[in-house]
């Protein structure tokens, strides 16, 4: 990784310790690296109700949103536990593609999704990830 990836792996990884998951006991941490050089972080927050809990990811980009971001979105790091399944990078869920994708599309960027695994980092195009995504472009 260069610096840069470093450096945002290791705000999510902070990120994940702030995580709110006692259900699931998997604490995820995500860093979003917008253009300006800002990072925005996020993580999980589950509820009793188990089907409303918030992944890292959209926590994150709802900071970004909260902040009056409105694109400019280049990288992004997902972080998952390091003692649970079996060390495989992990990668957003279906639905925090397509809220990734919100912010990516406004502002015209496709972001390098760092997936980070117990060994491997694996660096994947959000376009990869949500192929022929449905976004803002389509409403104007
Ligand atoms: N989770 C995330 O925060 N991000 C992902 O990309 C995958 C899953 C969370 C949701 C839930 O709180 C826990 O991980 C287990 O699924």
């Amino acid at each position: 990784m260069n610096e840069t990836e470093t450096k945002l792996v290791a705000a999510a990884r902070k990120a994940a310790q702030e995580a709110y998951a006692p259900y699931s006991e998997y604490q995820v941490g995500s860093a979003l690296l917008f253009d300006d050089g800002a990072i925005i972080t996020g993580s999980n927050v589950e509820n009793a109700s188990y089907g409303l809990s918030l992944c890292a990811e959209t926590v994150a980009v709802s900071r970004a949103f909260g902040e009056g971001r409105r694109g400019g979105l280049e990288m992004v790091a997902v972080v998952g536990p390091m003692d649970k399944g079996d060390g495989a990078p992990i990668t957003p869920c279906g639905r925090c593609r397509q809220i990734l994708n919100e912010i990516a599309q406004l502002g015209g960027t496709d972001p390098v999704v760092l997936c980070v695994g117990n060994e491997e980092v694996r660096r994947v195009l959000l376009s990869e990830l949500l192929p022929h995504a449905f976004g803002p472009a389509h409403l104007t």
